[in-house]
């Protein structure tokens, strides 16, 4: 619960005695305000319970597809695995003919050096390789977004390293996400944990808002940044933090216009979570 010294709800910067209090969080006023302001949606209770039942079944996909990543397997029979388990729940893969050049998958599947939009291939998966799996669903129009790591087999230092620091990120990151902190916080607690890791953190990619669309306002920057956006109950977004085990340059492969790959071809690796704000603090809709 928000106390009388937070800042308060509404974003002024104020203390919340100074300002809406004893008034609770007015979700009318707080549309209207984040909507013009930084074209925000704040959501209402009946499109996050949408965004709860999409985020659910985006994490049970990913979940199933995690379970069946080892040696052996192609990313591309993932893909398919992804296509037959959207079907059953009734979910529709959001980055399937997604932005420019139209994704052609319905996953992402960043192996290794890949720090993000990896397209699933005909390559089986090898003992000592990393990858991250990242899906996105519509359910009844709404969005969920989530990726995780999986090892296969023993991996090298440099990976593991890397692996642990990008779920510590996303974790501690996440526990700074309640009415009276701010955006530009994931931020700080981000560089602090990949630093005490030795890694670096991407810069060229963010987290963003979801749930009415894929890709909404605001941008969550996972580097160090001053948006002084203010968490309110009913805002949902993604944290899903790339970190290198080397430089934090990335590198757009030309022909198929996605792949990203680290300059210096050291192991990169990512998290990610939907994460609602509440009035008591982060809940995270894509935990399975
Ligand atoms: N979580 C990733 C993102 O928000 C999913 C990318 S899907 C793609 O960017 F289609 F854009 F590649
Ligand atoms: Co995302």
């Amino acid at each position: 619960m928000i106390s009388r010294n937070d800042l308060c709800w509404c974003g002024s910067g104020k203390k919340w005695k100074k300002c809406h209090y004893p008034n609770a969080p007015d979700l009318a006023a707080l549309n209207k305000q984040y909507k013009a302001k930084y074209g925000i949606f704040i959501k209402t209770p009946e499109q996050i319970e949408g965004i709860k039942a999409a985020c659910l079944v985006t994490a049970e996909i990913l979940d199933a597809l995690c379970r069946h990543a080892k040696a052996g397997i192609t990313t591309l029979e993932l893909d398919e695995l992804s296509r037959k388990l959207h079907k059953e729940k009734g979910a529709t893969p959001a980055p399937l003919g997604y932005g420019s050049p139209p994704y052609p998958k319905t996953i992402c599947t960043s192996l290794n050096e890949v720090i993000c939009h990896g397209i699933p291939d005909q390559r089986p998966l090898q003992t000592g390789d990393i990858l991250n799996i990242d899906v996105s669903c519509i359910l009844d129009g709404y969005f969920g977004d989530c990726s995780r790591m999986v090892a296969i087999g023993p991996v090298s230092e440099d990976k593991k390293r890397v692996m642990d620091a990008s779920l510590e990120c996303l974790n501690q990151s996440i526990k700074v996400c309640r009415p009276g902190n701010f955006v530009y916080q994931i931020g700080d607690v981000i560089e602090e944990v990949a630093k005490k890791y030795g890694c670096s953190v991407v810069n060229q990619f963010v987290g963003h808002g979801v749930g009415l669309q894929f890709h909404e306002p605001p941008e969550i920057p996972h580097h160090y940044n001053d948006l002084k956006i203010a968490f309110v109950p009913g805002m949902t977004f993604t944290i899903e933090p790339m970190i290198n085990a080397g430089k934090r340059e990335g590198v757009i492969d030309e022909k198929d216009g996605w792949t990203v790959r680290t300059k210096d071809g050291k192991p990169s690796a990512q998290w990610e979570h939907t994460i609602l704000i509440t009035q008591s603090g982060p809940e995270i809709l894509t935990a399975f």
